[in-house]
């Protein structure tokens, strides 16, 4: 918590500065623009006066070139020189020289953009912030996107990108966000985005495939995002990786078999872990008990089966427990009455012999006679790409999932204040 409000303050403090200098920078250029017309005039015949404006102006002309619908007319003030009066786009001084005016920022949040990223973005090496949230941008990241040492925030969530994980985004040193969710990137998850300082990860919503990498690195992420996708495999147990910083671990709907690792209690800052709509299979491993921050557990449509443990229910965090849809055949003391807890709790299609809308005996007796060993059942070590992992599933028809839309996280989502 205390790293991601922080990160969250510093972050503010930072788009609060660069809005300042935007206006001011605005005013200025107003300023010339009513005031001086000949000094404007001059600007615009010679551009070396500032080489760092003028490359991009190149490289605004260049996309707005490739920008095919502009409904909103976000770029129809893209013209000439003064790149500072653009629409979407933000100045600030330069870092290195704050007497030299650079473009910091970018914005064309719900801008609803048809078009492209030319390599010509490449030139635009003085931007912190790229945030081109819901439009309907296509085509891949380009390469000379390397170029961006100084990026710090890129959201392209909500757009039509294609390909594979965009790997230029874990060359950039400053990147401390990354926001690629609702788009249509495809191919395996690289082990590297786990190794990278990301206060969050959100990748939902896309086509990527593979599995979760097996050997994921130490980071600083507080929020895994990976819902709808069909990564497949395991949940793996280097997860207690993250141990020091995950508080929100969401895997709705990305096809993971196998049993839940005992590693997931060591995650102890954890406030919501929402593994529902997969394939796991076999018992709530008792080091859950351990989570006491855990505020919201759902565990709904999977093949879980065995014993509800007291010590979950007894969470003192706990506020939402959905489990339906499983297999579970007791609840354990105090699991039977979540109400008198004052728990949120659905406990529907299982085969809990006390309680209404259960499985029937048929349903639950062709699972629970053949009972799943987490031992046996083991994922490859080192899984990852490509590696095939089948845990011997019933395949159980899933019912509409609601849109993993920004969890419990608003501070994080994705938009210009
Ligand atoms: C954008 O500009 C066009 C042409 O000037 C105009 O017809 C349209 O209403 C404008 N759209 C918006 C959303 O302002
Ligand atoms: C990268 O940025 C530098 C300026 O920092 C510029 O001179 C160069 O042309 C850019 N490269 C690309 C591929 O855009
Ligand atoms: C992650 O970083 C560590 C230390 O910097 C390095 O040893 C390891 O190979 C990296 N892993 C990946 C997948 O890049
Ligand atoms: C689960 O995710 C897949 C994408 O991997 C999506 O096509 C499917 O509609 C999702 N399932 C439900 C029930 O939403
Ligand atoms: C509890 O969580 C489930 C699953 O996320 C959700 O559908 C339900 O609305 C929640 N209940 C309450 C009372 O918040
Ligand atoms: C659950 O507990 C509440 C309050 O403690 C009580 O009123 C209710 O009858 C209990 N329900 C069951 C099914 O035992
Ligand atoms: C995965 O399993 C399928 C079917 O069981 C098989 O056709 C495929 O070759 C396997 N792929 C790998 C990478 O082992």
């Amino acid at each position: 918590m205390a790293s991601t409000s922080s990160s969250f303050i510093t972050l503010v403090s930072f788009l609060f500065f660069l809005h300042l200098s935007c206006l001011f920078n605005n005013l200025n250029a107003k300023h010339i623009l009513t005031k001086n017309h000949n000094h404007q005039h001059q600007h615009t015949k010679n551009p070396s006066s500032n080489p760092r404006l003028y490359r991009a102006f190149l490289a605004l002309q260049a996309w707005k070139r490739v920008i095919y619908s502009d409904p909103n007319n976000f770029t129809t003030n893209w013209i000439g020189p003064s790149v500072c009066t653009y629409h979407g786009v933000y100045c600030a001084p330069s870092i290195d020289d704050p007497e030299v005016t650079i473009v910091a920022g970018i914005d064309l949040n719900f801008g609803d953009i048809a078009g492209f990223l030319p390599n010509e973005l490449g030139l635009l090496s003085d931007l912190a912030l790229l945030h081109l949230n819901s439009n309907r941008f296509c085509g891949i990241v380009p390469i000379t996107f390397n170029n961006l040492t100084l990026l710090y925030e890129l959201d392209l969530s909500n757009n039509r990108f294609v390909g594979p994980f965009p790997f230029v985004a874990l060359s950039l040193p400053s990147l401390k966000y990354l926001d690629i969710r609702y788009n249509e990137f495809e191919g395996p998850l690289p082990p590297q985005l786990f190794n990278k300082s990301f206060d969050a990860i959100f990748v939902n919503n896309n086509r990527f495939s593979g599995s979760i990498p097996s050997n994921l690195g130490q980071t600083k992420v507080s929020v895994l995002v990976f819902a709808n996708n069909k990564l497949g495999g395991c949940l793996p147990e280097s997860i207690v990786n993250f141990a020091d910083t995950l508080e929100e671990l969401v895997l709705i709907n990305t096809s993971i078999s196998g049993c839940l690792p005992q590693q997931v209690g060591s995650l102890y800052k954890l406030r919501v872990f929402d593994v529902s709509f997969n394939q796991i299979v076999g018992p709530i491993p008792y080091s859950l008990a351990g989570l006491s921050h855990l505020e919201q557990l759902n565990l709904a449509h999977n093949e879980m089966s065995g014993i509800v443990p007291s010590a979950v229910c007894e969470l003192p965090s706990l506020a939402n427990f959905t489990f339906s849809y499983n297999f579970f055949c007791e609840e354990e003391g105090i699991c039977q009455n979540l109400t008198s807890k004052r728990i949120a709790f659905d406990d529907r299609r299982n085969c809990l012999p006390e309680k209404p809308l259960q499985r029937s005996t048929k349903e639950c007796n062709a699972i629970l006679e053949h009972p799943v060993d987490c031992f046996e059942l083991c994922c490859p070590e080192d899984g990852g790409f490509g590696t095939n992992v089948t845990a011997g599933s019933v395949a159980i028809p899933t019912a509409s999932i609601p849109a993993a839309m920004p969890v419990s996280a608003p501070f994080l989502a994705p938009s210009y204040p």
